[in-house]
């Protein structure tokens, strides 16, 4: 068991650098690569870097696939608040993903989700954000490290988060998200964490115990997991 590997950098935008380099560092050597992909702010810039480097034709997602950590259950196909949506509106499409090649979880049936996943041959590299609470996907404090993909009653602390995307509506209740164990079976990990708000998150998912009241401490399970912080998110490290 080790600590995620840390790697601090000045701000945002240097911590989506990183994780886009990662990303087409994998795509050169394997353009079939099956991505793991998050939804959030922290994602924006990461999805801006991906579209970019698309764009000046330094990548090519035509033969990738890629599985997205979760989504809201219960919502209309389209809803704008849906992790649907959002994809669409800052990745999907607008670079050159093959018809089918993108998948999100189905809450109708969450365990279909990890034997795609295992079909179409593992995730090579994940992306995750992190919560303000030490979530990662939807897996709140509390959720099992060997959990699969099934569907999760969002923490109240999280309703509130993201809020905005739904309003004046209220935030679903429930979501389906990979479980810990999905995620931990990928390749290669990369958590993207930015700004305070996320620091005491950061501090716990890096701290001495590893514990289900910070489900991103699951990550030192993982052999090759990083943790890219920018100054902010890392300033409660010890
Ligand atoms: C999103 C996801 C979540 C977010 C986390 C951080 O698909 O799985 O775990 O990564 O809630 O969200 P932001 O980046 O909006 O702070």
């Amino acid at each position: 068991m080790t600590r995620p590997h840390l790697i601090v950098v000045d701000d945002p935008e240097a911590a989506a650098a990183v994780a886009v380099a990662r990303v087409l560092a994998l795509l050169a050597a394997k353009p079939w690569a099956v991505l793991g992909l998050a939804t959030g702010e922290t994602m924006r810039p990461i999805h801006r870097g991906l579209v970019g480097a698309c764009q000046r034709g330094a990548v090519s997602f035509a033969q990738a696939r890629t599985f997205n950590l979760d989504e809201y259950t219960g919502l209309r196909p389209g809803h704008p608040g849906s992790f649907a949506a959002f994809m669409r509106r800052t990745l999907f499409d607008a670079v050159d993903f093959a018809p089918g090649a993108t998948h999100l979880p189905d809450g109708d049936d969450p365990a279909a989700y990890d034997t795609a996943i295992a079909a179409a041959g593992g995730i090579d590299l994940q992306l995750l954000g992190i919560g303000g609470n030490g979530h990662i996907g939807f897996n709140e404090p509390g959720s099992d490290f060997a959990s699969r993909t099934r569907i999760v009653r969002l923490a109240a602390a999280t309703r509130i988060d993201n809020a905005a995307s739904f309003a004046p509506d209220p935030v679903p209740e429930q979501a389906v998200t990979m479980g810990i164990g999905t995620i931990l079976a990928a390749r290669s990990i990369v958590l993207v964490a930015t700004g305070a708000a996320k620091a005491q998150a950061v501090a716990a998912a890096l701290g001495p115990a590893m514990s289900p009241d910070c489900p991103a401490s699951a990550l030192r399970l993982h052999p090759a997991a990083i943790i890219v912080a920018d100054r902010a998110a890392a300033g409660g490290i010890k």
